[in-house]
């Protein structure tokens, strides 16, 4: 009798084929790894088009808060907890989950530090 154990493997593929698409933080820290520099975080935020609601160094939209002072405002935990999931910090913000993986977070957290 094979079959027991055929069904286990396609539910195991199944499992994992769901794993690019529920992202995962582990997964994102593994597939998004990147360098912790201030460069690094200002081209994250070009790409993912974080000025269509913020100003962040100077220029940008005015739909969600100004980033330019976030890091004075708010704690660390909180600008991490943002990044990583908005519905959890305000369930109906109009701020999109990005995705991002840890060293993306702080990447973007160190040029929001770097900011004049
Ligand atoms: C569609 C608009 C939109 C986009 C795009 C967006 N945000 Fe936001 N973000 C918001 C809004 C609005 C808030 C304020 C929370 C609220 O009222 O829902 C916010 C809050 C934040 C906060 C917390 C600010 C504070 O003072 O507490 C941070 C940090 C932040 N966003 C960073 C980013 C970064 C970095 C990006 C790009 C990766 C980004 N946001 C993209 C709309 C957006």
């Amino acid at each position: 009798m094979r079959k027991p154990l055929f069904s286990f493997f396609i539910l195991l593929l199944l499992l994992l084929l769901l794993i690019p698409l529920l992202r995962p933080r582990w997964y994102l820290n593994l597939t998004q790894r990147v360098e912790i520099s201030p460069a690094v975080g200002a081209a994250l935020v070009e790409r993912r088009g974080c000025r269509s609601c913020h100003i962040i160094g100077g220029s940008g939209a005015l739909k969600a808060p100004n980033l330019d002072d976030a890091v004075k405002r708010e704690s660390e935990e909180t600008l991490r907890n943002w990044l990583a999931n908005p519905r959890a910090m305000r369930p109906n913000t109009p701020m999109p989950n990005f995705h991002l993986s840890d060293s993306e977070i702080d990447a973007i957290i160190a040029y929001l530090h770097a900011l004049p």
